[in-house]
């Protein structure tokens, strides 16, 4: 009841053109029996943050450093770079603690999902451009930050920057000495310490706050779902043949990169089943609209159905609402078009089929999911403008005004 209810405040909130209502905080129930730490409490996570890093970052943010440091990361790429020369002392000393993986790290599950991510890029990149990306946008809390922080003011870089997460986490060499997942997931965690320091002196996103600070591990474990829960769900909806050590690997790749992102093993959900359970905690009840994250939708349609990827306003925003269901695109005001939302429901099926081996027919649309991924994938890999991914830079301010 508890969650309708804010469903419902939020709702009238947007009815009333209202940024962000906040709403009196449900207590956290979810026992950390069904974390890797294995222990029976009950701790909120929304109530944990990332006190090192976030003492770091307030410290390179004091010292007027961030663009120095921006520069002498260009060169810190793959895992097995050495930390690059040209950062603080103090930094340097920081980042030779976290850049590894944790002891608990299972090479084999790691070099296995390696494999699986291989097998299914297609498929997760549907889920996550499409699906968890415009999720991200009725994250309430999500949405916000995004919009007010200094990438908001450029969607498509941004969208391309945050990409290179899952590109390098799905990547076949991810975790071996010339991937880059290592170093991507330590750079995104002072990303959001650097965050963290900088959205509180912004009258505008502490307006609608209802946090002292943005970006707890209940937060990242929200984001977590609506990527990576969410994906699991959604291969194993379309038939994909999964077998169990590789949803086990894909589980522990997740597992180790939310550890690198700064997230406690009590958090950490154990199983799927686990994970499963803490999204419909965490995830399914707290979505809504915002004016922030309406307008974070509309600029990254607007780049998907641009004239040069050749993709039909209609196709794109019924293929979004095959994805994630009638209320969310509501809430974005996303126009209907019944005729794509016909061929989506009985072509997209064929098309997983055809590609799984369980049928030996191309769709007569075929051609457009296929046009689709690889439109997108050049968008958000490239951002549209050079051959090479996007790398991820720490913020020296909010977004201006
Ligand atoms: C930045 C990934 C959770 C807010 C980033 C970046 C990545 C990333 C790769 C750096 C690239 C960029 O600047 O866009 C992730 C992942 C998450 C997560 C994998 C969880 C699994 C969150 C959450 C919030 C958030 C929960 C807010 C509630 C931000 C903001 C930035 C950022 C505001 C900075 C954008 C800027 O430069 O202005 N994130 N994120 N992230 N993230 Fe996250």
């Amino acid at each position: 009841m508890g969650n309708i209810s804010r469903r419902r405040v939020l709702s009238l909130g947007a009815v009333l053109g209202l940024a962000g209502v906040a709403s009196a905080p449900e207590a956290w129930a979810w026992s950390s029996r069904g974390s890797l730490a294995g222990t029976d409490a009950v701790t909120d996570p929304f109530q944990v943050w990332d006190p090192e890093p976030d003492e770091v970052a307030a410290r390179l943010l004091a010292d007027g450093v961030i663009p120095a440091v921006n520069t002498a990361w260009r060169s810190w790429v793959d895992n097995a770079d050495p930390l690059p020369a040209g950062m603080p002392g103090y930094l340097t000393s920081y980042l030779q603690q976290v850049n590894r993986l944790p002891s608990w790290a299972d090479a084999t599950a790691l070099a296995a999902s390696e494999r699986y991510y291989k097998r299914l890029a297609s498929y997760l990149f549907v889920s996550q451009s499409l699906g968890s990306g415009i999720m991200s946008t009725v994250i309430p809390r999500e949405a916000r930050a995004v919009y007010w922080s200094a990438g908001g003011a450029d969607m498509k870089e941004r969208a391309a920057k945050t990409f290179t997460f899952g590109y390098d986490l799905n990547s076949e060499t991810a975790w071996q000495p010339t991937g880059h997942f290592v170093v991507t997931a330590n750079k995104t965690r002072l990303v959001h310490s650097v965050v963290r320091n900088l959205l509180p002196t912004s009258p505008r996103f502490m307006e609608t706050s209802d946090q002292p600070k943005p970006i707890s591990n209940g937060d990242i474990l929200r984001t977590f779902h609506s990527v990576a829960t969410y994906a699991h769900s959604n291969l194993l909806k379309w038939g994909i043949r999964l077998s169990a050590a590789e949803q086990e690997a894909d589980l522990h790749a997740w597992q180790v990169a939310l550890h690198l992102l700064g997230v406690r093993r009590e958090f950490i959900p154990a199983t799927w089943a686990d994970a499963l359970t803490q999204a419909e905690h965490m995830l399914w009840p707290n979505l809504g609209p915002t004016t922030e994250g309406t307008s974070l939708a509309e600029t990254l349609l607007g780049y998907i159905t641009q004239p040069t990827l050749g993709l039909a306003t209609g196709f794109v925003h019924e293929f979004v609402r095959y994805l994630l269901g009638d209320e969310m695109c509501d809430w974005l005001g996303l126009r209907r078009d019944w005729a794509q939302a016909a061929l989506i429901k009985v072509e997209w099926p064929l098309y997983v089929a055809f590609r799984e081996g369980t049928s030996g027919v191309f769709p007569g649309s075929g051609y457009l999911f296929d046009q689709a991924l690889r439109g997108i994938a050049m968008l958000y890999l490239n951002n549209g403008t050079s051959a090479t991914q996007t790398p991820v830079t720490l913020p020296a301010a909010n977004r201006p005004g």
